[in-house]
């Protein structure tokens, strides 16, 4: 080793010992965690958060070492916290107990009232959420992570893998980026939508991998401003917004914009939907360099998600500022595009610009349409019957 790069190592390390004495690093294994799988690490995962939680300075590490495997029961991790920003390093595997311990919590890992928060896996990080042992029950299931109430967030560079329930749910929270993700659970398992959104603003999820048994990404009630950027969605139901106006209620989403996806073998691509008899809206999304290969149902829009047909005049969220552009692919089946809109006439400026969706096993696609207001341009394959 030259002096030079002597000299700059030691520099390095200085540096580092500077950083770490600033930030605090609380190693759970410090506070009791065996990290052998079987035991039961909640307490000590409790405790050292307790003391990142608490500590003083610009900002404190939890830190999760790599090469071992840490069972944690439910865990609400809660904030405020003292430092302006509490750095989760899960290096290693954290491990949910099987289904019967814990079935009277919603949620496996949560983050409530945190402002200022990075969990990252350094890209060994894994979350095993052993959803193996729940998705045959009918009782109530459990999302893996959840960020709660939490702003100015980041989630990087790990995996999570067969969760009871949702991978990870962003609710009430704003500016949250999830980046370099990796999300894995079997096509056939229920409910294991990847990310879900729900009434939150300012939220991106980018650069990740996502197939699951529903929704790779599900944008949900009360967002605004979620930006979807260069995902690889596929086997799942792909990406929808909304499942508004459950059981009646007002709901709104407003600004997505979905763009850089491939959908691989997806049941559904890009896909709106809103429940019959509800109120609010879902508008000014965008859909925009889409990429299908063999999926069921490429483009939808569907007013009578849950389909009541039978009663009449039910009302509907209203849909409008909707536009794709630049989708382009195969479809697995016959109907490449379908927006299934409700006589009410509350589905509205619709714009398709640039879409070219063909068969995956030949033969010619079509696109039904009705209720839909709007129009095309550019090169659209398969005609849209109802737009101008
Ligand atoms: C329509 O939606 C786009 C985003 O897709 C947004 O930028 C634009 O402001 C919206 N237009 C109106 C009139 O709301
Ligand atoms: C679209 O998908 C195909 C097949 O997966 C791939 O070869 C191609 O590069 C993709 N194009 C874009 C723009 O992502």
């Amino acid at each position: 080793m030259g002096i030079r790069t002597a000299t700059l190592l030691l520099a390095g390390l200085a540096w580092c010992g500077v950083l770490v004495a600033a930030a605090g690093v609380f190693n759970v294994k410090d506070y009791g965690a065996r990290g052998d799988g079987t035991t039961d690490d909640t307490k000590a995962f409790m405790d050292a958060w307790t003391a990142a939680c608490g500590a003083r300075g610009w900002s404190a590490t939890l830190l999760v070492p790599a090469a071992k495997s840490f069972l944690v029961g439910p865990t609400r991790f809660s904030g405020p916290c003292a430092s302006s920003r509490i750095i989760v390093q899960v290096m290693g595997t954290i491990t949910a107990p099987p289904a019967r311990p814990w079935s009277e919590k919603n949620y496996w890992l949560m983050f409530y009232q945190v402002h200022g928060l990075t969990v990252t896996g350094g890209s060994t990080g894994l979350l095993d959420g052993r959803g193996g042992t729940w998705w045959g029950d009918k009782c109530k299931r459990h999302a893996a992570l959840v960020v709660m109430n939490c702003a100015d967030v980041e989630l990087s560079q790990f995996s999570s893998k067969n969760s009871p329930q949702m991978h990870i749910a962003v609710s009430q929270s704003s500016k949250v980026h999830l980046t370099q993700l990796t999300i894995t659970a079997p096509w056939n398992s229920p409910n294991t939508d990847g990310v879900h959104i729900d009434r939150s603003q300012d939220v991106r999820v980018t650069r990740s991998t996502i197939g699951t048994g529903d929704d790779c990404i599900s944008i949900g009630p009360g967002s605004q401003f979620v930006t979807v950027d260069g995902i690889v969605c596929g086997p799942g139901h792909g990406v929808s917004a909304g499942s508004l106006g459950r059981k009646g209620a007002t709901e709104s989403v407003e600004y997505i914009d979905v763009k850089n996806v491939q959908f691989i073998n997806t049941a559904n691509g890009a896909r709106i939907k809103t429940w019959q008899g509800g109120k609010g809206y879902a508008r000014s999304i965008s859909f925009t360099d889409i990429n299908f290969t063999n999926v069921d149902h490429p483009v939808v829009i569907n007013q009578f998600y849950v389909d009541r047909r039978d009663v009449p005049n039910m009302g509907a969220v209203a849909l409008s500022n909707i536009t794709y552009t630049n989708l382009k692919g195969t479809t697995r089946y016959k109907t490449a595009v379908e927006f299934d809109c409700s006589e009410s006439g509350s589905c509205t400026n619709i714009h398709v610009n640039s879409v070219a969706i063909t068969a995956a096993y030949g033969g010619e696609t079509v696109a039904r349409c009705q209720n839909a207001q709007g129009d095309t341009s550019g090169y659209v394959y398969p005609k849209i019957p109802c737009l101008r």
